[in-house]
């Protein structure tokens, strides 16, 4: 290891308690670009990141260990036509969310939907949450499953690798 990397990169969770969930800030965004760069092929501009934080700060969120960000969340909030009920309704979106490999399966991936899920539905008045996951993301949509999403459809070559997309939602 070297020892004059800053020492919070290498600090291994030794209980899933040590980590921290907030609201992302401005200051934050160059560490959660490169973990979606790390995690994700779905990348956006700095002032779409931006604008998230700024619009629907409630609901992005980071979690934090010893001031190093492991993970985040970004959703935005939307009118629309339900998934779960036959009415224009306010959604949650969730854009984006992502864990540094090094991090997952502690239950931050978890932690970080329950409370940007609580947020659209306390802050932002949403009565649904949904997202888009690759169909082959074992990993993101068993996540969602646990957490009582149901898959709603599947959107032929949603991403630009041609790969379809799950439209996933829950009812908040
Ligand atoms: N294989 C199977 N199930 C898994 C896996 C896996 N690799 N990872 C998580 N799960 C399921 C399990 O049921 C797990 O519970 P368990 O550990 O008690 O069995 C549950 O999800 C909760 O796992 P967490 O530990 O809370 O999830 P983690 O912190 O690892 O984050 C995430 C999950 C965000 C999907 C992470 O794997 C990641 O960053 N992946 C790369 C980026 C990504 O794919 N993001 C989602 C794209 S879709 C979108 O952004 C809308
Ligand atoms: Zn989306």
């Amino acid at each position: 290891m070297n020892t004059s990397a800053p020492q919070q990169r290498r600090i291994k969770l030794s209980k899933e308690k040590t980590y921290n969930i907030r609201e992302a800030r401005l200051e934050d965004l160059d560490q959660v670009i490169s973990i979606n760069m790390e995690a994700l092929p779905e990348h956006y501009p700095r002032v779409f990141w931006e604008e998230h934080v700024k619009r629907w700060g409630k609901a992005f969120l980071v979690a934090e260990v010893n001031g190093f960000i492991v993970g985040y969340i970004m959703c935005r909030v939307e009118w629309g036509w339900g998934f779960t009920k036959s009415k224009l309704l306010k959604k949650g979106h969730v854009i984006s969310i992502a864990v540094r490999k090094e991090y997952r399966r502690k239950g931050i991936g978890r932690k970080l939907m329950e409370e940007a899920m609580k947020a659209l539905k306390e802050v932002y008045g949403a009565e649904e949450v949904y997202l888009e996951v690759r169909v082959s993301n074992k990993p993101a949509i068993s996540l969602y499953e646990k957490l009582g999403f149901k898959i709603a459809k599947r959107v032929a070559a949603y991403y630009l690798d041609g790969e379809d997309a799950y439209i996933m939602v829950k009812q908040l």
